[in-house]
C-alpha cells in the first residue's frame, strides 16, 4: 500500500510509478483525513510507502496528522518507507516523520529523497522548461533505483539529499511553515471565472466558490499550492503577490479524483 499526499502531482506521479512496480493500492491521505479513516489494512508482509512533498524542510501538516493517527490493522512485518519529493532537498523531513511514526508505534525502515520540479512559486522564481524537463527525466531514473531498493527492503537513509539545510534550523523551519499555513494569505482576483476548479481540486476541501470569487473557508491548510498553481486563469494570489509562473505535474490529470483541467487554460 502507498499512502500519498500531493498538491500538484509530483508525489502522486511518483506513487503511480512505484505502485506499477511493487503493486498495492494508493490511498489519498487528504481524502482519508476528510473521512476520519485512519485504518490501514495490509497483507502480512505488505510494504507501506508514505509519499509526500517536503515543505519548509519538514512534512506537510496533513501528513503529520494522518501518520500520527494511523492504525495498521495487523501485526505483520511491514517494511515502512518514505519517498519525499522536493525541489532541492528534504531538510529534516526524515527525522520529523520518524518522530511522528515512532510516537504512533511504528518504525520508519527507509527514506528516499526524490528531486522534482519546485511548485513553491510564491517563494521563488519559476524554473524554466529545460530545468523542469531535466528534473522529471532524472526523477524517472532515480525512481527505478528507489524501486529496486524497496524490492530489496533496504533500510536506513538511502538516497538522501538534504539540500541547503542546517540541522540547527530544523525547529525554526517547522515554526516558519506552521506560521505561513494561514489560508488568509490566499485571494482570488477579478480574473476568476467561477469555474470551481480550485474548489474541486483542493485536497483539504477548504475552498468554496461563490459566483466569481473563491473563498478559503478554513483558517489553515497544508499549503500544497494546488489551487494557486493550477487555477486556469492564474486568478489566485498569495500574500498580495502575483507569482510569475505556475507548475503542475501532468500526471495530475490522471489522479483518482478524476478532475480534468477546464478548457481555456491560461496559466502564465
Ligand atoms: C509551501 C511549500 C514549501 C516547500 N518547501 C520546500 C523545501 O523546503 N525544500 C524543497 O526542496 N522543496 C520545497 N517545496 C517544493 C515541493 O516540495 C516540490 O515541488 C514537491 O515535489 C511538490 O510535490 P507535489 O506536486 O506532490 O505537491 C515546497 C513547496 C511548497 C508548496
Ligand atoms: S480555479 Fe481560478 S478561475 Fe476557477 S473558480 Fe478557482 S480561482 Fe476562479
Ligand atoms: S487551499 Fe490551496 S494550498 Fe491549501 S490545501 Fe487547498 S489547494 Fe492546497
Amino acid at each position: 500500500m502507498l499512502i500519498c499526499y500531493s498538491g500538484t502531482g509530483n508525489s502522486y506521479s511518483a506513487s503511480k510509478t512505484i505502485q506499477e512496480a511493487v503493486g498495492g493500492t494508493i490511498v489519498d491521505i487528504a481524502r482519508r483525513l476528510h473521512n476520519n479513516n485512519f485504518n490501514l489494512t495490509l497483507e502480512l508482509d505488505e510494504t507501506l510507502g508514505i509519499i509526500f512533498p517536503v515543505y519548509f524542510g519538514t512534512i506537510p501538516k496533513a501528513v503529520r496528522e494522518y501518520v500520527s493517527k494511523m492504525k495498521i490493522s495487523n501485526n505483520g512485518d511491514h517494511y515502512i518507507y518514505a519517498v519525499m519529493t522536493c525541489g532541492s532537498g528534504c531538510g529534516s523531513a526524515p527525522e520529523d516523520l520518524d518522530e511522528v511514526l515512532e510516537d504512533a508505534g511504528y518504525i520508519l525502515d527507509a527514506h528516499y529523497t526524490l528531486i522534482m520540479p519546485n511548485n513553491a512559486l510564491v517563494f521563488m522564481d519559476p524554473e524554466d522548461d529545460y530545468t523542469v524537463a531535466g528534473k522529471l527525466s532524472r526523477a524517472e531514473e532515480e525512481l527505478e533505483a528507489i524501486i529496486g531498493d524497496i524490492e530489496d527492503r533496504r533500510s536506513g537513509a538511502i538516497r538522501t539529499i538534504r539540500g541547503n539545510y542546517n540541522p540547527a534550523d530544523a525547529e525554526k523551519n517547522r515554526k516558519a511553515y506552521e506560521e505561513v499555513c494561514s489560508t488568509k494569505l490566499f485571494k482570488s482576483t477579478e480574473e476568476c471565472i467561477g469555474c470551481k476548479f480550485c474548489e474541486r481540486l483542493c485536497p483539504e476541501r477548504v475552498i468554496r466558490v461563490y459566483g466569481r470569487t473563491a473563498s478559503w473557508e478554513k483558517d489553515s491548510c497544508s499549503l500544497c499550492m494546488g489551487c494557486l498553481d493550477m487555477c486556469p486563469q492564474s486568478a489566485i494570489i498569495f500574500d498580495g503577490k502575483r507569482v510569475r509562473g505556475r507548475y503542475h505535474n501532468d500526471s495530475f490529470y490522471l489522479r483518482s479524483i478524476g478532475i480534468a483541467m477546464p478548457l481555456g487554460d491560461k496559466r502564465l
